[in-house]
C-alpha cells in the first residue's frame, strides 16, 4: 500500500507555545557504538528511537552485545575494545544511516572474519570509498565494488596508527578514523576540514581518552593516543537541532507566531543555520544556556519574521548546516534579493541528492533559481509568494529531509501537498508528524 499525507491546510496558529524535540542523532549513533566499546554498563536517557538508531543499535547486537531499550532509557553492556563476537558469514545492515555504516567500518577493525556490510536503497548509492581509504591504511581489507555497499571488511592483526589529511570536510569520516585510532598503539595524526565535533567532545570529556584538538584557522587537528581502554559512562541525550530547524523555520515564516524549543544541543559546529538565519533577519534566541559534557545546550525562541533578507553564504559555515540547507534555501525564496550559495557538492552525496532536489522543488514552486558552477545555487527570493496549485512529491529515495520540507512548505505557502512515502520521516523524526499535529497542523 503507497503511504502517503496530504496537506491543503496552512498553520494559523500554535496551540502550544512550547515543544521538546527527539534525542541528538549524531550523538545518539555515537553513544550506542562508543558505549558497546566501554568496560560496563552505559545509560543513555532521551536517545533518539528512530530506525537509524535502531539500525546501529540492531548491528551492536549481532556483535554480541546486550542492549535494552526501554521507555525512558537506554542500556548497553560494553565488553571493551575487544568485546565484540565476530561469527562467520556476519551481515550487518545500516537501513539508511550513512553514520551507522561508516562509523561501525572502524570498530570492525579487529575481525578475525569476513563481515558484510550493507544497507537500503538509498545507503547503496553513497560514497563508502571516503572511509575505505582512511581505514586501509590502518590495515583494515575491503572488498566493494565502486566504493559502494555492499562491501566485504576484515581487520587484521597487523594494524598501525596513521596520520590521514581528511579533506572533505566530513565528520563521519573523522570520527571514522578517530573510533580506528582507538584499536593501535601509537598516536594517530588527523588534519581535517572542520566538521560537527561530538566524537571529540565525547572522546575527552565522557571516554577520557587521551586526545589533543587544535583549531587553526582552516583546519582541525587532533592527535588521539591509541590502545587506551575506557570505563562505562551515562549520558543524557540533548534535543536535535537539525530536526528542530523545521520546526524554527515553520515559525520564522509563518505570520506572527512565537515557539520555544528546549533542550537543544546548540554546539558552535550545528548552529550553522542559526547564524544563516539570524543573519538574514530571523529572530532566534539563545537561553537558558548550559555545558553538558563539553557539549553546548540551551532553549530556542523563535519569532515570526516579517522582513527576511537574501544572503551571498560564505562557504565557510557550509559544513556547520549541512543538513539543513533545503531549509535554508526555502528560507532564501521567501526573503528580499538574490541569494547565493557556493561548494556545495556535499549535499549531493546525502541520503538523496539535496542539491538537485532543492533546485527541482524550488522551481515547482515558481522560484526563479539557478545552478552556478562549484556546485552553487542562485535564489530569487519572492516574499509575496503565495501557492494555490497541487504539489506532489515522489521517488525521492524517501529521503527524511525532503518529506519534512514538504510538509514546512504546505503548512506555510498553502496549495495542496500530496507527499508520497510518508513513513520516511521515521529514519531521523519519528515524532514529526505528532509534533505537527500538537502545533495544530492538518494533514490527512
Ligand atoms: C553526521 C555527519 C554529517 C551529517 C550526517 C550526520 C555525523 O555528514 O550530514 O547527517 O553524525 O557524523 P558528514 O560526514 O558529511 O559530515
Amino acid at each position: 500500500m503507497k503511504k502517503i499525507v496530504v496537506i491543503n491546510n496552512k498553520i494559523k496558529k500554535f496551540n502550544v507555545d512550547t515543544i521538546n524535540i527527539i534525542g541528538d542523532k549524531s550523538i545518539s549513533i555515537r553513544f550506542i557504538i562508543f558505549a558497546s566499546l566501554s568496560n560496563g554498563k552505559c545509560i543513555a536517557k532521551n536517545i533518539l528511537k528512530s530506525e537509524d538508531v535502531l539500525s546501529v543499535i540492531k548491528i551492536i547486537r549481532k556483535l554480541g552485545i546486550k542492549i535494552k531499550l526501554k521507555k525512558n532509557y537506554c542500556e548497553v553492556y560494553g565488553k571493551g575494545l575487544n568485546g565484540y563476537k565476530f561469527r562467520k558469514n556476519l551481515i550487518l545492515d545500516a537501513g539508511n544511516s550513512g553514520t551507522t555504516a561508516r562509523l561501525i567500518c572502524a570498530a570492525l577493525i579487529n575481525s578475525n572474519h569476513n563481515i558484510k556490510i550493507t544497507g537500503d536503497e538509498s545507503l547503496k548509492k553513497r560514497d563508502m570509498q571516503r572511509i575505505i581509504d582512511p581505514l586501509k591504511k590502518f590495515g583494515l581489507k575491503f572488498k566493494s565494488k565502486n566504493g559502494k555497499l555492499p562491501l566485504i571488511i576484515k581487520g587484521s592483526n597487523s594494524l598501525k596508527s596513521i596520520k590521514y589529511f581528511e579533506k572533505l570536510g566530513s565528520a563521519q569520516c573523522k570520527s571514522a578514523v578517530m573510533i580506528s585510532s582507538l584499536f593501535v598503539p601509537g598516536k594517530t595524526f588527523l588534519k581535517c576540514l572542520p566538521s560537527r565535533n561530538h566524537t571529540e567532545i565525547m572522546f575527552k570529556n565522557v571516554l577520557k581518552i587521551p586526545i589533543k584538538v587544535k583549531s587553526k584557522k582552516n583546519f582541525d587537528y587532533i592527535e588521539i593516543d591509541g590502545k587506551k581502554k575506557f570505563s562505562s559512562f551515562n549520558y543524557n541525550i540533548p534535543g536535535d537541532i537539525s530536526s528542530a530547524s523545521f520546526f524554527i523555520v515553520l515559525t520564522l515564516l509563518s505570520k506572527n507566531l512565537n515557539l520555544k524549543i528546549k533542550n537543544i544541543n546548540v554546539n558552535p559546529s550545528r548552529i550553522g543555520i542559526i547564524k544563516i538565519l539570524n543573519s538574514m533577519g530571523g529572530k532566534i534566541k539563545f537561553s537558558n544556556k548550559k555545558i553538558y559534557n563539553g557539549e553546548n545546550i540551551a532553549d530556542l525562541k523563535i519569532t515570526s519574521s516579517k522582513n527576511l533578507n537574501s544572503i551571498n553564504l560564505n562557504p565557510s559555515l557550509n559544513s556547520s548546516a549541512i543538513d539543513e540547507f533545503l531549509l535554508i534555501f526555502l528560507v532564501a525564496s521567501l526573503s528580499k534579493g538574490v541569494s547565493t550559495f557556493r561548494n556545495l557538492g556535499e549535499l549531493n552525496k546525502k541520503e538523496s541528492k539535496r542539491l538537485d532536489w532543492g533546485y527541482k522543488i524550488l522551481k515547482m514552486i515558481g522560484i526563479k533559481v539557478l545552478k552556478i558552477k562549484n556546485n552553487g545555487i542562485k535564489i530569487w527570493g519572492n516574499p509575496k509568494l503565495k501557492l494555490n496549485k497541487t504539489f506532489i512529491i515522489k521517488d525521492y529515495l524517501k529521503d527524511h529531509r525532503i518529506f519534512m520540507l514538504s510538509v514546512i512548505i504546505a503548512l506555510t505557502l498553502g496549495g495542496k501537498w500530496i507527499i508520497h512515502d510518508s513513513d520516511s520521516f521515521k529514519t531521523s523524526f519519528p515524532s514529526f508528524l505528532d509534533t505537527i499535529k500538537k502545533l495544530g497542523g492538518k494533514f490527512n
